[in-house]
């Protein structure tokens, strides 16, 4: 697998303790290779979790962060963030995707690891509402899992079994690339799959099977069986970078 420089710095016992996905730093430092941050700069960190991208952030690029997320609450994540020495970079931010408290234009850049496909797929969010948190020129960035290719009926054959609920928002980079393509807001600057998406999958996959149960309920080996079950190698981490025109 690709190594990861910044992100092998980080203790894997404190990413395991607070990751909700497949390694959420290693998605992250690989977007970063299409993102130009830089000290100063108020960066939204969309869906954010337990916000350990937020203190990547913060660390690694010296940006203000401001940490949203709607499952875990501002006051478990500022405590992270004091834990982590970053309270003064990192704001902890409890806010729904459609009812966001942040001015027009105020941010430099969005950034969303692992959460965007939830709320972003829809037609209209990109240009009615995300599109415009970000200032012209700006930045914007996500990595979503997805499929290596688009299907007919939503999903290859091999995983229909597995294709539930929010499943349906899994899409290719070509589907992502025209989804924000399309509106004319953006120059699209980069849009793949991460190569290797299942190494990267795996330890998440292997993590839930023993964690998920006890911290989240039921579930835990949902990943195991999605990634076993993907014979075809349709399973993807689709990287999307872009930039806000001036105009
Ligand atoms: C799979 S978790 C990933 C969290 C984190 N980025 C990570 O990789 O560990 C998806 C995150 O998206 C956030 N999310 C989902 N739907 C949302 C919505 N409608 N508005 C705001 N956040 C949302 C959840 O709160 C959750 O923390």
């Amino acid at each position: 697998m690709k190594h990861y420089p910044k992100t092998s710095k980080y203790d894997n016992s404190w990413i395991e303790a607070n990751w909700m996905g497949p390694n959420p730093l290693i998605l992250l430092e690989e977007l970063m290779e299409h993102m130009d941050l830089r000290p100063g700069m108020k960066v939204l960190d969309m869906g954010c979790g337990k916000g350990i991208t937020s203190v990547f952030l913060a660390k690694e690029y010296g940006v203000t962060v401001f940490a949203n997320d709607l499952w875990i609450s501002a006051s478990d994540n500022l405590k992270r963030f004091i834990k982590a020495g970053v309270q003064d970079l990192v704001f902890p931010i409890h806010a729904e995707a459609h009812a966001l408290p942040y001015a027009d234009e105020f941010f430099d850049a969005a950034i969303s690891i692992d959460s965007y496909e939830y709320y972003g797929t829809d037609e209209v969010y990109f240009p009615n509402t995300y599109s415009k948190l970000v200032k012209p020129g700006g930045q914007f960035g996500i990595v979503v899992p997805g499929l290596a290719r688009e299907y007919e009926a939503g999903c290859p054959d091999t995983l229909r079994e597995l294709w539930v609920g929010e499943m349906f928002c899994f899409h290719s980079a070509a589907w992502w690339r025209r989804h924000w393509g399309k509106t004319g807001i953006v120059d699209v600057t980069a849009c793949y799959d991460i190569e290797d998406p299942k190494g990267i999958w795996r330890p998440w996959a292997d993590w839930s099977l023993e964690n998920f149960d006890k911290e989240w309920g039921d579930g835990g080996d949902f990943d195991t069986k999605f990634l076993d079950a993907d014979t075809n190698g349709d399973a993807a981490l689709v990287v999307m970078a872009a930039r806000k025109k001036s105009s």
